[in-house]
């Protein structure tokens, strides 16, 4: 077979550089290992993830109600229907995408590619190799979840696409890292009734957001979780009739556990310690295409690797491992591919944890500003004066702007609270655009909504606002 540009991988990254392609009048052909299109992503990541999220946040919001005095039964968990109900919605994703490649007269080849020449890539299908000759290629193979050595092969230690099964729902649930999966999936089955333990390296949860945006999601989580331990590790696990039996140790003397936990037994394990690139699993070598000893490939700015000809996307070349990092330049290696003179040039990467409060942040943290010398300053809005997150009985949230001291120009922002993850949107849009602090501040927000905290940590920055009482001096 021949193409003018395959694509290896149909993750966010691949299928979206794909449709570009071909869009663009290319010939392309996309090679994917299993039946199902959309990669990690759509089928074990961020959407069943969001899936579960969405279950566990209205149960949490019906069993809050009791407060303002409606109270509802105590619910019956059919894990097995929820099973079903997030994989239509996935395999609605998915078939939506097949459709679209098929519009596209995108070629998909199911089957594992390798490369075995500098323009050619042998496909293992189900009936048999094929030779895939191609004049340009986009590698976008993505990245598998880091394994954790030493614990036992059993089927009740997991890590995230066995956790995305609930099954079964454990009763005493041990998280292993306390990073975005962990935490996602720890306020899956919190919600579901299991009693969460959660070990993390580190001495912090999630490491990312400023620490005091994580402040009100940790407050919560302490509060509803068995334990939280921060600067500890598992030191040794066993597999018995009865459960896991896993030993504990600090991490380390930089990271210093507060108290190191006694042995403990449980009913299930998540692994979620991080994801390894992809890289070391397809014979790039044979391309010519550089991968370092991590299994990452270096791509520059038009995505192009060591071989100007190879593209690479996604979590593939490195972190941020996000889907919206990878679709993006997806568009970028496809349009350059065709030709276009195109380069990623894009600000910022918005990251977002679902956890319940949700955690958001684009551009420089806090944290990133004192650490590299950056002259700032910064506009704080707590939501426990925003009448619409005090309605939702969600007012623990917290909007932080950071300017440039000198122009006022937005570089960076975080937000923790429920629907952190929308509102960033605002927040990324203003640094790309070069907003300033006016320009949040004048734009008329609706009322009431979370969306006006944007404006409001804004306006405490220029000493404008009126919905919290600013002592004189920092009023304008
Ligand atoms: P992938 O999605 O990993 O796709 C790679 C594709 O390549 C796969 O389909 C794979 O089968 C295929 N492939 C690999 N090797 C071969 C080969 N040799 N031959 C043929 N095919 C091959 N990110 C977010 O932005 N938001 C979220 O909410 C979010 N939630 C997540 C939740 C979980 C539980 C996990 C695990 C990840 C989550 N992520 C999230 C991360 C996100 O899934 C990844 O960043 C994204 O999928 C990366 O896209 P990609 O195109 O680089 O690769
Ligand atoms: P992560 O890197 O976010 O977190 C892993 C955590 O495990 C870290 O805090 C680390 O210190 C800790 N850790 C490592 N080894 C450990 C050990 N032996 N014992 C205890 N703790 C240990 O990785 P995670 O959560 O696995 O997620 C992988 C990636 O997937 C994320 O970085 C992100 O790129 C992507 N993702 C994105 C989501 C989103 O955007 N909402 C959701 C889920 C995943």
């Amino acid at each position: 077979m021949k193409t003018q540009l395959a694509v290896l991988g149909s993750g966010p990254g691949g299928y979206t550089a794909a449709f570009r392609a071909a869009d663009l009048g290319m010939d392309v052909t996309l090679v994917e290992r299993y039946p199902a299109l959309g990669g990690v992503c759509l089928n074990v990541g961020c959407i069943p993830s969001k899936a579960l999220l969405h279950i566990a946040r209205v149960m949490e919001e019906a069993e809050q109600l009791a407060e303002a005095g409606i109270e509802y039964a105590p619910p019956k968990v059919d894990s097995a229907a929820s099973r079903a109900w997030v994989e239509s919605v996935v395999g609605r994703l998915t078939g939506g995408l097949s459709g679209m490649a098929a519009k596209r007269k995108v070629r998909v080849l199911e089957g594992t590619g390798r490369f075995s020449g500098g323009n050619a890539l042998a496909v293992e299908t189900g009936e048999g190799a094929e030779a895939l000759e191609f004049e340009q290629c986009i590698i976008a193979a993505g990245s598998q979840s880091r394994a954790l050595p030493g614990l036992p092969d059993d089927p009740r230690i997991m890590d995230s696409t066995g956790a995305l099964k609930l099954d079964p729902i454990p009763k005493r649930l041990l998280v292993i890292g306390g990073g975005i999966i962990g935490l996602e999936m720890a306020t899956v089955y919190a919600a579901l009734g299991s009693e969460i333990t959660v070990v993390e390296a580190l001495d912090r949860l999630m490491p990312g957001p400023d620490a005091d945006l994580l402040k009100p999601l940790e407050r919560r989580i302490r509060r509803q979780y068995a334990a939280i331990h921060t600067g500890v590790m598992v030191a040794s696990a066993k597999a018995s009739a009865k459960g896991i039996a896993v030993e504990f140790e600090g991490a380390a003397p930089s990271f210093p556990a507060r108290k190191v936990p006694q042995p403990d037994t449980f009913d299930a394990v998540l692994v979620a310690v991080g994801r390894v690139p992809n890289g070391d699993r397809i014979d790039a070598g044979k391309a010519g295409v550089d991968v370092d000893e991590r299994g990452f490939i270096a791509a520059d700015k038009q995505l192009r690797t060591s071989q100007p000809h190879i593209f690479a996307i996604g979590d593939i070349i490195g972190h941020p491992m996000l889907a919206h990092k990878a679709a993006h330049e997806g568009k970028v290696a496809a349009e350059a591919a065709a030709g276009m003179k195109v380069a990623f040039d894009a600000r910022v990467v918005p990251s977002v944890a679902y956890t319940d409060p949700e955690v958001a942040w684009a551009g420089l943290t806090e944290a990133e500003a004192k650490a590299q010398g950056v002259d700032y300053g910064k506009g704080v809005f707590p939501w426990a004066a925003s009448g619409r997150a005090i309605s939702m009985q969600r007012s623990e949230g917290i909007t932080k702007l950071l300017f440039d001291a000198e122009g006022g120009r937005v570089i960076g922002g975080g937000i923790v609270g429920v629907n952190a993850g929308d509102l960033i949107s605002e927040v990324a849009h203003a640094i790309e655009m070069g907003a300033e602090a006016e320009d949040l501040a004048l734009t008329i927000h609706p009322h009431p909504t979370l969306s006006e905290s944007v404006g409001l940590a804004a306006e405490a920055y220029l000493g404008t606002i009126t919905d919290l009482y600013l002592p004189r001096r920092s009023r304008k």
